[in-house]
């Protein structure tokens, strides 16, 4: 059902690699909802994603770039504001890579170099995303900026390896940028932490099926999906959202404020 809550707002999403990715899902929900956006993704992903069929569907240009490399970013913005006709008023980073878990290096065994370029991507992208909007003065008053995170920046899941780190950073980095976003340019920057969710950078992580079901029985309302987050992340970019900003939002059913479940404990039990 659209709302048409999103009507004549124009923005920049990042990652969406295939038809599973919470970026792509949302750059669905935020065309149901009438704005317009230019969708980017590392020049890579181009090759081996379908973007270009979600640009089809959403009447939008792609315009590639590498979120680590700022010469990239500030031709992207440069472009995306002159593509779409003014300002932006949202963006979506839906990033997140850590070369330890592709390449199967346990947290305590870490390759630096690996820790460094995951960092690069999944955390500091989203500081030089936002520095570049901010230097080009490139958002509208009352933009919404988010991010998508997850809950084990805040506590302990092993297997999420290094990108627990990463995900503590890009949620301080979110407060951090957040206050002079705020204070210089009225626009709002947000985390979503979302529930563990089926797509390509999920799957990444080892144990991913056990511990998808294990969190939805955890919540009380089930896991999240891609759309819920896509859902989310729209009213976050609407004006009803005006003044929530410097916040970690959760979008996990309940799993975040949950000791243990009636459903966990029947497991045990059995
Ligand atoms: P996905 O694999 O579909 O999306 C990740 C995207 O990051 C891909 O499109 C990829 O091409 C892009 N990317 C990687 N390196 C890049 C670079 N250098 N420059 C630009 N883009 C780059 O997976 P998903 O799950 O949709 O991930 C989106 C976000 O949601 C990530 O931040 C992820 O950590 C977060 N998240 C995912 C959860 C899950 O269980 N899937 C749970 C909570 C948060």
């Amino acid at each position: 059902m659209s709302y048409n809550l999103l009507k004549g707002k124009r923005g920049i999403i990042f990652g969406a690699l295939d038809a599973n990715s919470i970026a792509w899902k949302t750059a669905e929900r935020v065309f149901e909802e009438g704005g317009t956006f230019v969708l980017t993704n590392a020049p890579i992903a181009m090759r081996m994603g379908q973007i270009d069929e979600l640009a089809k569907k959403t009447n939008s240009e792609i315009i590639p770039a590498d979120a680590t490399n700022i010469e990239d970013l500030e031709n992207l913005v440069a472009k995306a504001t002159e593509i779409l006709g003014g300002k932006l008023d949202f963006v979506l980073h839906s990033i997140g890579m850590s070369v330890n878990v592709r390449k199967g290096k346990h947290y305590t065994d870490q390759n630096y170099d690996w820790t460094a370029k995951g960092w690069d991507v999944s955390a500091v992208s989203f500081h030089k995303t936002m520095q570049t909007l901010y230097k080009q003065d490139a958002m509208n008053e009352w933009g919404s900026i988010v991010a998508l995170t997850y809950m084990a920046s805040q506590r302990v899941f092993p297997n999420y390896n290094d990108m627990a780190d990463n995900k503590a950073y890009l949620e301080s980095i979110a407060r951090s940028f957040g206050y002079f976003f705020g204070r210089d340019k009225k626009v709002r920057v947000n985390t979503i932490s979302q529930s563990p969710t089926a797509t390509t950078a999920g799957q990444g992580v080892k144990g991913f099926d056990d511990f998808i079901s294990y969190a939805d029985k955890m919540s009380p309302l089930g896991n999240a999906t891609a759309l819920d987050c896509a859902n989310y992340t729209v009213s976050l970019f609407s004006d009803l959202t005006k003044r929530v900003t410097l916040q970690n939002l959760y979008n996990d059913g309940g799993f975040s404020n949950m000791g243990v479940s009636d459903a966990l404990i029947e497991k045990f039990s059995e």
